[in-house]
Formats: structure tokens, sequence, C-alpha cells
């Protein structure tokens, strides 16, 4: 590795600033177009603290493919929005007491608040997916989302004190569950740009690939917490085997990501988008 490109997850988060900051006014924004209503204030809460990477992706990958006008923020912020809406109910479901260092949703405004918020969220989603006259933008963030959905399920399925969990089911799940929308993100940024069909899919490989590694990276990152996917599988291979077999794949998809950018112009968008890759390796958050 060249001296150039040493980095640390900390100095690609702080690169990744001026970008996380204009989702944030452009969240702030799109929320207070609700600022009379009683979600308010729920709505600030939910989207609190995030890293915002997936709208980075997004905005990255149009600005990659020459765009640098505005066009992209709309998808970036609904992408965010759908983030949003997806761990307020993931944080039912694995029952976590907290999320960004405070108290998960759920804790703090009970259960019903939360499926209500989270469906509000869901149609601010929809609100902004109308604003674009290329139909693809609402296609992909269907798709993201119904994909979401199923691989939350087939978590759900998974039997918490079994050992039949094979790689394969995992693999799918997590590519539904998280690559999904990491994925719609690197593509709809590359739609909005006006990219052709092979940066288009390129971009859209990149995402799910940076999806994949940036959840086997969390799933050993949570690896104390006793999650029951890991169990199921430590059960089924062995920690230590399942733990290697995990970097490895991590290595895999890191390295598949960063040659799916080998089809995109070399600019400062595009490192940002490598550099990310290592975030996703390399991030301890
Ligand atoms: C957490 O996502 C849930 C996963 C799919 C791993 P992030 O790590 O992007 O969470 P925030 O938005 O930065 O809190
Ligand atoms: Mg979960």
């Amino acid at each position: 590795m060249s001296e150039r490109r040493q980095f640390s997850a900390e100095s690609i988060e702080y690169r990744l600033g001026p970008y996380a900051l204009r989702v944030e006014e452009a969240l702030k924004k799109e929320l207070m177009a609700y600022s009379n209503s009683r979600f308010y204030r729920l709505l600030n809460y939910a989207i609190e603290g995030g890293k915002r990477i997936r709208p980075a992706v997004l905005l990255l990958s149009s600005e990659a493919l020459g765009t640098n006008d505005s066009k992209p923020m709309d998808a970036a912020v609904a992408i965010e929005l759908l983030h949003t809406e997806s761990i307020i109910h993931d944080d039912i479901i694995d029952e976590e007491a907290y999320r960004r260092n405070k108290v998960a949703f759920h804790i703090q405004f009970g259960f019903s608040t939360s499926l209500l918020t989270a469906d509000f969220v869901f149609a601010m989603v929809l609100s902004i997916a109308s604003r674009y006259d290329d139909k693809r933008v609402a296609e992909e963030i269907s798709n993201a989302a119904l994909r979401m959905a199923e691989g939350e399920y087939n978590e759900l399925l998974v039997d918490p004190k079994g050992n039949d969990l094979k790689w394969e089911r995992y693999m799918e799940i997590i590519q539904d569950k998280t690559a999904s929308l990491f994925q719609a993100a690197a593509k709809l940024g590359a739609i909005i740009a006006g990219g052709t069909e092979k940066q288009i899919s390129a971009l859209s490989d990149y995402g799910r690939c940076l999806g994949i590694a940036y959840q086997l990276r969390d799933d050993l990152l949570d690896w104390d917490s006793k999650d029951k996917i890991t169990h199921n599988m430590i059960r089924n291979m062995g920690e230590s085997e399942l733990k290697e077999r995990m970097n490895s794949e991590i290595r895999t998809f890191a390295e598949r990501a960063r040659q799916d950018l080998s089809l995109v112009r070399s600019c400062p968008a595009t490192e940002l988008l490598r550099d990310l890759v290592d975030f996703a390796v390399l991030r301890k958050h």
C-alpha cells in the first residue's frame, strides 16, 4: 500500500464529512416540511446521529459520473429515510435498547408510536420518489424496500437455538436486508447522473459488494452481543472457522467493489468511493 493510500477509518469519515453535512442539511429541510405535524419531534429523534453512509454513496456515485448539481440530493435523503424507517423496526425485532449511543426509538416512545412513525417516514420516502420523472428512481427504492423486508423476515425465521443456517442462506439474508439499500444508493446515483447501462451496472454491483462487506463487518463488530444468526452459524461451523470465513469474504467483496470502480473514470469522487470500501472493512462502529 503506497503512502498516499494509507488511511484510517477515522480519516475516511473526516473526508466524508462534507457529504454527510450536505445530507444533514437536506434531511433537516425535508423534515421541516412536516414541522406542523405531531411527528416532527419524533422524526428528528429518529434521524439523529447516523453516519449517512448510504446517501454519501449515492451522491458520490452521481459525482463520479460527472453530476455536480442538486438532482441526486432528494434521492439521497429518500435512501437515508428508508434506512431510518428500517432501523426503527429492526430495533424492535432485535429487542435493542440502544442505537447511536442513545436510547432506541421504541424504548423512548413505545411500540405504537414506533409503528406509526415508521409508516410516516415511509410515506415521506414515497413523496420524494414521486418528484422524479424517471420511473427508475421509484422502482429502485421500492425494490430495495421489498428486499429489506424479505431479508428481515428470513432472518426472523432463523431458529435462535438451531445450527442449520448455511453460509449461502446467511449471504442471501444480508444481501437482502442490508446490501440491497447500498446497491440502490449507488445505482440511483448512476441513474440520476444519466450514466450508461454499463456504468449503472458497475456502480450497482459496487454498492451491492460494499453493502455485503459492510454487514459482514457489522456482524463481526457485534460478535459479543450474541446475535442469533451468528450463533446459529457458530454451532454449525465453529467460532474461529466462522470468524475466518467472514473476514475472508469481507476481503473478497471489498476487492470486487474496488474492481467495479475500475469501470468508472478516476476522479476525487471515485477515489472516495474506493476509500469507503476500506471504511466498510476497517470501521469501529
Ligand atoms: C446500521 O447501519 C445497520 C446496518 C445495516 C449495519 P449504519 O452503520 O449505517 O448505522 P448509522 O445510520 O450510521 O447509525
Ligand atoms: Mg436485525
